[in-house]
């Protein structure tokens, strides 16, 4: 029971008390009472209140004003309790008496993971650089469960995709869910600023706790440190140093049973225990949905949150929704993408935004100051990814930037492979661009198909017409068109770019 003045509050059962008396508090006013006590005297901002109370749609910020103010007339002569900290948000002002309350981590709050028990139950164990998320995870909770099964059964799980499609966020979550829910202690690694393979060992060597003398760590301190210990590693950002994350994980896993690793990597590390997971993009509302089915997604209701989280006014009339919902399908639900349109939409307004959609690496720059470099513009991210390509990948991604739609090996091998470059190259190269999630692969069709994210679409046209074999290219393409006229990728290429695309234009002038 947690006591405020008079008033004493049990979170568990959701009652409230004044005196012996049973108050009633409404279920949006309790959320709110026990999302100021959760924060244990800081200041609740008002967009964590609308995210906490209504997580699911968009509503004024009035309803807010209502719920305080019944709020403050249940706690009578304590109302003063609940401070206005002016346009920012509430916070408890009276020390909060009785139980230490249940630890609410930001990033697992839509999951079925609140609780952190007393000492030797779950959620007790050491927490070891997890960062906290403030914000609350969207459109992840299937995905959460299916990767906390995956680490069941599986030494290393690795979370694949593209940059800013969520990974890292979500491993933090199912990483701080473990912890909360189990006695495995946790421990969070990033490898982002490491360069060199003994860093990668050092990163987790200072992680451990491994003492080191003078020098670099020895392998074998690092195995002798996780041996015995019921341990979830969350190693993030493997994708540039791929082979020494590799052989270090492979090596800890062996030796020692209990130690799981959940890695997030533009790449899989492809060890002998391991599990993939592709990070999907945000659902994105369909062309045609209707206003609740647009707020209903989760592009849309992440975009929209993080608008509210810089203040932002956000229209939710049909017309303006619908203009959300076409920035979330072409920044293809991508979350760092969207985060990036929603600081411009904030400024500039939605209307603006998408019509700024064709030049949207001019445009979605300004991340947060304190994102990594690339995570601050949508081409930093696509270029973190590019440098770390072969050539031929390179030369191939250009080459794919023609198709609007999905498309075949054959498809591709007939645009992408000419004199200097044989199909089997270029199948080659697709296969490697396609692991290092640069390349999307779809399954839905009798034959494994593959696309390009639009975002990674106009990087990779934008190489191609700086490159000088734009020509050749469009004339390949154009000749595989004609060949496959009425077959589906005539047909899809057609409906495509039927819009203004870069290819289309250039195709149609031929
Ligand atoms: N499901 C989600 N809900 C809320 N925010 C998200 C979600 N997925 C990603 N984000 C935010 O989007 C940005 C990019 O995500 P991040 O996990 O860093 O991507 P990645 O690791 O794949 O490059 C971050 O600011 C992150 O907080
Ligand atoms: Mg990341």
């Amino acid at each position: 029971m947690i006591k405020i003045g008079r008033v004493t509050v049990s979170l568990e059962r959701r009652e409230a008390y004044l005196d012996d008396r049973l108050l009633q508090v409404g279920s949006r006013a309790f959320d709110i009472l026990e999302l100021l006590i959760q924060a244990r005297g800081k200041t609740v901002t008002k967009d964590e209140i609308l995210r906490h109370v209504w997580p699911n749609s968009v509503v004024e910020e009035n309803n807010i004003h209502v719920q305080l103010s019944a709020l403050r007339k249940i706690l009578g002569d304590d109302k003063d309790a609940i401070r206005t900290i002016s346009g920012r948000g509430y916070r408890l002002t009276t020390q909060v008496e009785g139980d230490e309350p249940v630890a609410l981590s930001g990033a697992v709050q839509d999951g079925p993971t609140r609780q952190i028990g007393p000492a030797g139950q779950p959620g007790t164990a050491r927490r070891t650089g997890v960062p906290v998320c403030h914000a609350p995870l969207i459109g992840r909770d299937s995905a959460m469960a299916e990767i906390t099964r995956a680490l069941n059964g599986t030494p290393i799980v690795t979370l694949l995709g593209p940059g800013g499609i969520g990974k890292t966020q979500l491993g933090i979550a199912v990483t701080r869910s473990i912890a909360a829910e189990s006695d495995r202690e946790v421990c969070f690694v990033t490898l982002a600023a490491v360069d060199h393979a003994q860093g990668v060992v050092s990163a987790l060597a200072e992680a451990l706790g491994v003492e080191r003398a003078d020098g670099d760590v020895a392998l074998s301190s690092l195995v002798a440190a996780v041996q015995g210990r019921t341990l979830l590693v969350m190693l993030d950002n493997c994708e540039h140093v791929i082979e020494s994350a590799a052989t270090v994980c492979e090596l800890l896993v062996q030796a020692s049973a209990d130690l799981r690793i959940l890695a997030t990597s533009r790449e899989p590390l492809r060890t002998r225990d391991e599990k993939f997971y592709w990070v999907a993009p945000l659902d994105t509302p369909d062309a045609e949905a209707s206003p609740q089915a647009i707020l209903a997604s989760s592009s849309v209701r992440f975009f929209l949150a993080q608008m509210r989280a810089v203040n932002a006014d956000v229209e939710t009339d049909p017309g303006s929704l619908e203009m959300v919902a076409t920035i979330c399908r072409r920044l293809d639900g991508v979350p760092l993408a969207l985060e990036l349109a929603a600081a411009r939409a904030a400024v500039f307004g939605i209307r603006k935004t998408v019509t700024e959609l064709d030049d949207r690496f001019q445009f979605l720059t300004g991340g947060r100051r304190t994102a990594p470099p690339r995570q601050q513009t949508l081409e930093a991210s696509l270029d973190w990814s590019y440098q770390l390509l072969s050539s031929t990948e390179r030369i191939v991604l250009h080459r794919l930037g023609i198709f609007p739609a999905r498309f075949s090996l054959e498809a591709a091998c007939a645009v992408a492979a000419c004199e200097r470059l044989s199909p089997n190259e270029v199948t080659e190269a697709i296969v490697g661009l396609a692991s290092k999630c640069v390349v999307m692969t779809t399954f839905d069709s009798r034959t494994k198909e593959y696309f390009l994210l639009e975002t990674t679409r106009e990087y990779a046209l934008r190489k191609l017409y700086e490159s000088d074999e734009s020509d050749e290219v469009l004339t390949r393409n154009a000749a595989y068109l004609a060949r496959v006229e009425e077959q589906p990728y005539g047909r899809r290429f057609r409906a495509a770019t039927g819009g203004n695309t870069l290819a289309a234009e250039s195709v149609a002038s031929r």
